[in-house]
């Protein structure tokens, strides 16, 4: 199984368009210092040439541009591209699908809540339906969106999308609208959960034993916003479970065996993106990897 990061960012990316906070400052002025980053995505191949996408970021464009394994191949129109799966319908991971109309023909996977969103919104509707089939998939149930592919989708905590956010927000609930995706070939196995509000003890037993983890790795402590001065939600509140301090990913996960364990979806004011920060020199003793754009695994 091949897998590439495309994108190793949240939502906002890094820099992000508006933030002058010193990691998006650093980004601009020391690319080597702070890596630049897009927005939320990976692309899945059991044989190199026809590749499953899992989540489609605003960023998209670049990310196939820089990714040449995704370029076309035959003919005047074609995409190796044939299948684009949702773990949830955040702006970071929904905006690209408008990216990819054109009348290219692939399958678009979520949960029926998941589609639900996408279905509801009729700009959405540029990806006609007789071009881009729409299919949802229960959880728990595998699937092959690919020849040599499979997937099952679980239930991670999580909440709804921030653009559908209403009364009765219901933080950490296990419902459709949040999964994470076990994605096997060749009995290779890899875990991808890019948005997860806390570490169960489901969760650990689910993961356990997977050659590669891509975790959320939204923040590095469940405050790191109103640290860095932009604003005054916790990750808690995004459904995103820190990496440090209570609950923290990090200790969460530290006694489950698996292969890989790599951060994704890394907000612009997580302190670990800067390369010589103590913080990061931190999250790698423990056994981490801070994914970055490009990032490839063969498993
Ligand atoms: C998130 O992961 O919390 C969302 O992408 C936030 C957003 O939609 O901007
Ligand atoms: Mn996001
Ligand atoms: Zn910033």
């Amino acid at each position: 199984m091949r897998v590439v990061i495309l994108g190793s960012a949240a939502g906002g990316g890094l820099p992000q368009w508006n933030c002058r906070c010193p990691i998006c400052e650093t980004a601009r002025r020391q690319p080597e210092r702070v890596r630049p980053r897009t927005q939320s995505s990976i692309a899945v191949s059991a044989d190199g040439t026809d590749w499953l996408l899992v989540n489609a970021s605003p960023d998209i464009r670049q990310q196939l541009s820089d990714t040449p394994a995704l370029h076309p191949r035959e003919g005047l129109r074609h995409a190796p591209i044939k299948a684009v799966l949702l773990t949830n319908g955040d702006v970071d991971h929904v905006a690209g699908l408008l990216t990819l109309r054109e009348g290219q023909p692939f399958t678009l996977y979520g949960t029926a809540g998941i589609l639900d969103s996408v279905n509801a919104n009729r700009v959405f509707d540029v990806l006609a339906a007789d071009v881009v089939k729409r299919e949802a998939i229960a959880m728990e149930r595998s699937f092959a969106p690919l020849p040599g592919l499979t997937v099952t989708l679980f239930a991670v905590p999580g909440k709804v999308p921030l653009w559908l956010e209403g009364d009765g927000l219901d933080i950490g609930a296990e419902t459709e609208t949040t999964v994470g995706a076990m994605i096997e070939a060749g009995g290779r196995r890899l875990a991808y959960i890019p948005g997860c509000a806390r570490v169960t003890e489901r969760l650990k037993a689910r993961i356990a034993g997977v050659d590669a983890l891509l975790f959320d790795g939204t923040v590095l402590y469940d405050d790191d916003m109103i640290r860095a001065g932009v604003g005054t939600k916790t990750g808690w509140r995004m459904g995103h479970v820190p990496m440090r301090g209570e609950h923290g990913s990090v200790d969460a996960l530290a006694d489950v065996a698996l292969g890989r364990r790599i951060f994704v979806h890394i907000n612009n004011t997580n302190p670990v993106l800067v390369e010589d920060a103590p913080e990061r020199a931190g999250i790698e003793a423990a056994g981490w990897v801070v994914g970055h754009d490009g990032l490839e695994l063969n498993l």
